[in-house]
């Protein structure tokens, strides 16, 4: 049985004016807890000292209930020397054990949540996502990762903690560390950005969250690339907004298809560096037709940035934002796939005239982003390790990358054609043959690969089916194995297919 520190209180209930001796009162509460499984067995009791004192009364009346509660066998040890609610007790299962998400037994009435939380799709148990194996999503190098000197950066910010870090910060985060990333964007992706323009948020996915807060209402139209990131997806259906999907060619977003379907759109959400999933760049006229569209109708661009720190191929690719000369962009970045997803550190540069309501918005959330990452990220990034951790897995990624490609060109041409694949750490590849992608990845994953499907990227109906094959985590070495193991899911899922549809 899992133990808590004998300092923590139940909650008891004492009533000084009740007729009932306030040592009887005790004696009920801790008798009830036990038997209602909310202490369990083996469950450290505060000492009779600790109880009087957060109880505000004598100790005699403690020393009582916890005298009789030993005699009856309900706690167990010595007065003390430490007392614990007795092992040889049965769990009480209905209320101790995990409760259950359908129902707990003891609801009742009508139980309405909002209807845009019901809405949202449940985050189920796919079965793509239960492996950490070849070709996962988001899967990094991390053993390559310099944890020592993250740990020793951390080490220090520990030790030397300052006792203004302790406080409540500001809600734009630290100046050193926006003061960092200012820099460096300006340099490396042609964001044009003061710090006083950054503000630090806990993943691109806050980073959706706060943008759509602050330039959304309810039912105005947003634009998405179509197919496009679930989850930015799911943000702007959490605002109550309307989604407007507008396909993506080989040069990104169709500008004029999205006129057409709804010309004045409130906002358009879009990743011109490397389209998520199909890996295609914006080319500069569509990344002029947009801004000009922006412009013109007062609409908001969303820019996530989230991977172009590994391009490899060509110069690097310039933000959509530092072409923009009318403030129309939103300039979202993320850490998630430059250190690790769990470091949960983002950014959004944000226009000069939305800082204030940016700020009131992030107030109003979460107040502020917690120190001591920030602090190990800023020295991080001004030690220049950063830069140089970006450069080397540059090189792995590329050389990952290269032989995912040439492994799927060697045993997989007949059945799966490569797009994009230039920058970042996954490569969609479609079907050529007629099959259900999902299909596909649920019997891949009990394989043990875990592949995810392209069709559920669509809003609307799929017009082709595939596969979106993270390569970060899987070494060159391993990479033709990975691959003839895929095509054997394939061949199998493909044969069947063929054989249900009489091909
Ligand atoms: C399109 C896109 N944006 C952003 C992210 C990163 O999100 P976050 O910064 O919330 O971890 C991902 C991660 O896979 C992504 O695919």
């Amino acid at each position: 049985m899992r133990k808590v520190p004998s300092s923590i209180t139940p909650v008891l209930a004492v009533n000084r004016k009740s007729s009932t001796p306030i040592y009887r009162q005790l004696y009920d509460s801790f008798r009830d807890l036990i038997v209602q499984g909310s202490l369990g067995s083996g469950q450290q009791i505060p000492s009779t000292r600790t109880l009087a004192k957060e109880l505000g009364i004598s100790r005699f009346p403690v020393l009582n209930a916890y005298a009789q509660l030993l005699d009856e066998g309900y706690f167990e040890g010595h007065i003390g020397s430490g007392t614990v609610v007795s092992s040889s007790l049965p769990d009480q299962p209905a209320l101790s054990g995990p409760v259950s998400l359908r129902s707990t037994g003891i609801l009742s009435g009508p139980r309405r949540s909002s209807q845009i939380s019901a809405q949202l799709p449940k985050v189920e148990t796919v079965p793509w996502l239960q492996g950490r194996a070849p070709f996962v999503g988001s899967q990094l190098a991390l053993d390559q990762f310099p944890f020592n000197v993250w740990s020793r950066l951390l080490a220090f910010r520990c030790r030397k903690i300052l006792e203004n870090s302790l406080h409540y910060g500001h809600p734009m985060g630290l100046r050193d560390l926006r003061e960092a990333i200012a820099t460096y964007l300006r340099t490396a992706r042609a964001v044009r950005c003061q710090a006083e323009q950054i503000m630090i948020v806990s993943g691109s996915q806050q980073a959706l969250d706060i943008a759509s807060r602050v330039l959304l209402d309810r039912k105005d139209r947003v634009w998405l690339e179509e197919p496009g990131y679930t989850l930015a997806r799911h943000i702007f259906m959490m605002a109550g907004t309307r989604l407007v999907p507008v396909p993506v060619d080989q040069e990104g977003l169709d500008v004029a298809a999205g006129k057409k379907l709804c010309a004045r759109a409130k906002a358009v959400y879009v990743c011109p560096s490397h389209q998520y999933p199909l890996g295609v760049v914006m080319s500069a006229s569509r990344r002029l037709q947009l801004l000009h569209w922006a412009q013109s109708t007062g609409s908001w661009i969303i820019e996530d940035d989230y991977d172009s720190e590994y391009r490899y191929a060509g110069a690097p690719i310039a933000s959509l934002q530092g072409l923009d000369r009318y403030s129309r962009v939103i300039y979202i970045g993320t850490f998630s796939k430059v250190l690790f997803p769990s470091v949960r550190i983002g950014y959004v540069v944000v226009p000069p005239d939305l800082v204030e309501q940016f700020v009131a918005v992030r107030q109003a959330m979460d107040i502020f982003p917690s120190n001591l990452y920030q602090q190990v990220l800023s020295d991080f990034i001004n030690q220049g390790h950063f830069e140089r951790h970006i450069r080397r897995m540059r090189a792995i990624y590329h050389e990952r990358r290269n032989a995912l490609v040439a492994s799927i060109r060697k045993d997989l041409a007949d059945i799966l054609r490569v797009l994009g694949g230039d920058a970042g750490l996954h490569l969609t590849v479609t079907l050529k043959k007629p099959a259900s992608d999902v299909a596909i990845s649920a019997r891949a994953a009990l394989q043990n690969l875990w592949l995810w499907p392209l069709s559920i990227c669509y809003l609307g109906s799929a017009p082709r089916q595939g596969f979106v094959l993270g390569f970060g985590g899987i070494p060159v070495d391993q990479m033709p194995k990975a691959v003839h193991r895929l095509r054997a899911v394939l061949d199998e899922k493909l044969v069947k297919s063929a054989v249900r549809s009489g091909i």
